[in-house]
């Protein structure tokens, strides 16, 4: 959850800034551009008000999945991260209060103000007490990573690239990465379809894909299918008022990819999809390293069924799936 002393930080930022008629109206421009362009090459921020409605109405879901992706992630000892394409620092955060060694925290973001207002809420935060957190305004495109991180976070970036851009940025991710990559983008099918490139050009570099795949094999789902996850959040007040609704809770769904330097043990299958609780049985599905697979679970399977109720789609399922094709 995202802590309470950032969340007030957001709500001071939204009442010393703008008034909420226009951060709203700024919200609904901003959606409207990420659904026309579906979300690619969306060209940037138009506005402040754009960058503080993103604040509001995106920071808590980006965040909900980057905290639902970081378990499937078996590393200890994080001890730097860097952040590409920070936005107001949301990757950067979530990593930070994963992994309490992580010392040293550095983000790049290409937005001047977005940049201002990722300094405004990072610094001093209570949680980054004692930690070393460092901010570069810098185009991804042309900047020269002088260091070296143990993790480069691209969190929601390389999607609204163009698809060179993505292979340029992700090259010098790689390069800057001691351990890993984490890649997060929109759960949708064209976020998805530019993760299988990714994916398939990390395999090329020598990466161990840790999840979400159980495998190196060429993406098991049919065409017209993608991978995605979903997370609940709770809504923040401020996040109810931006986007003017009144559930307490919204669904955000994500795809992903950990590419690591060294392989680490991984399950040995995924469970793609909501898991259907029925009376007496569970009916799982999975990937596979021998494709999507289906298994229904009944009561009297005692073990299995016990571990099949608490099971939650994106889990990964250790168990012997032959490698036969079905
Ligand atoms: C959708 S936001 C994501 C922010 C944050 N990573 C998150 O997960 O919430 C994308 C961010 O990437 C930044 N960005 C996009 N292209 C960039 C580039 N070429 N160089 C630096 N930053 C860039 C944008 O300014 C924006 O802040």
């Amino acid at each position: 959850m995202l802590p309470l002393s950032f969340q007030r930080r957001i709500q001071s930022l939204l009442e010393t800034t703008g008034d909420k008629p226009s951060l709203v109206a700024a919200r609904e421009q901003l959606t409207e551009r990420y659904r026309s362009k579906q979300g690619t090459e969306r060209g940037g921020f138009i506005s402040s008000s754009e960058i503080i409605a993103y604040v509001a109405a995106r920071l808590p879901a980006t965040f909900a999945s980057i905290e639902a992706i970081l378990p499937h992630i078996p590393l200890k000892n994080i001890s730097s991260v860097l952040d590409l394409g920070a936005g107001p620092g949301t990757a950067a955060l979530a990593s930070a209060l994963y992994w309490p060694e992580c010392q040293k925290i550095h983000l790049i973001e290409g937005d001047a103000f977005m940049s201002e207002i990722s300094q405004s809420l990072l610094k001093g935060l209570p949680e980054l007490q004692h930690r070393q957190v460092s901010f570069q305004k810098a185009n991804l495109l042309s900047v020269t990573i002088e260091a070296s991180y143990d993790l480069v976070l691209l969190s929601y970036v390389l999607n609204e690239l163009a698809a060179h851009d993505q292979k340029v940025i992700l090259q010098k991710a790689w390069d800057s990465a001691e351990k890993g990559v984490i890649i997060v983008v929109p759960g949708t099918p064209i976020g998805y379809q530019h993760l299988m490139v990714l994916r398939d050009l990390l395999i090329e570099a020598g990466a161990f894909i840790a999840a979400p795949c159980p495998h190196h094999e060429e993406c098991p789902l049919k065409e017209g299918d993608w991978c995605h996850f979903s997370t609940r959040l709770l809504r923040p007040s401020f996040h109810r008022k931006i986007k003017d609704v009144s559930l307490p809770y919204e669904d955000e769904k994500y795809s992903y990819l950990v590419a690591l330097r060294e392989p680490v043990p991984r399950p040995s299958a995924r469970i793609i999809r909501k898991p259907l609780q029925r009376s007496g049985h569970v009916t799982l599905d999975f990937c596979t390293p021998g494709g999507i697979k289906r298994q229904t679970i009944s009561r009297r399977d005692k073990e299995r069924y016990r571990l099949a109720t608490k099971a939650v789609w994106g889990d990964g399922w250790d168990d012997n799936f032959t490698n036969e094709k079905e």
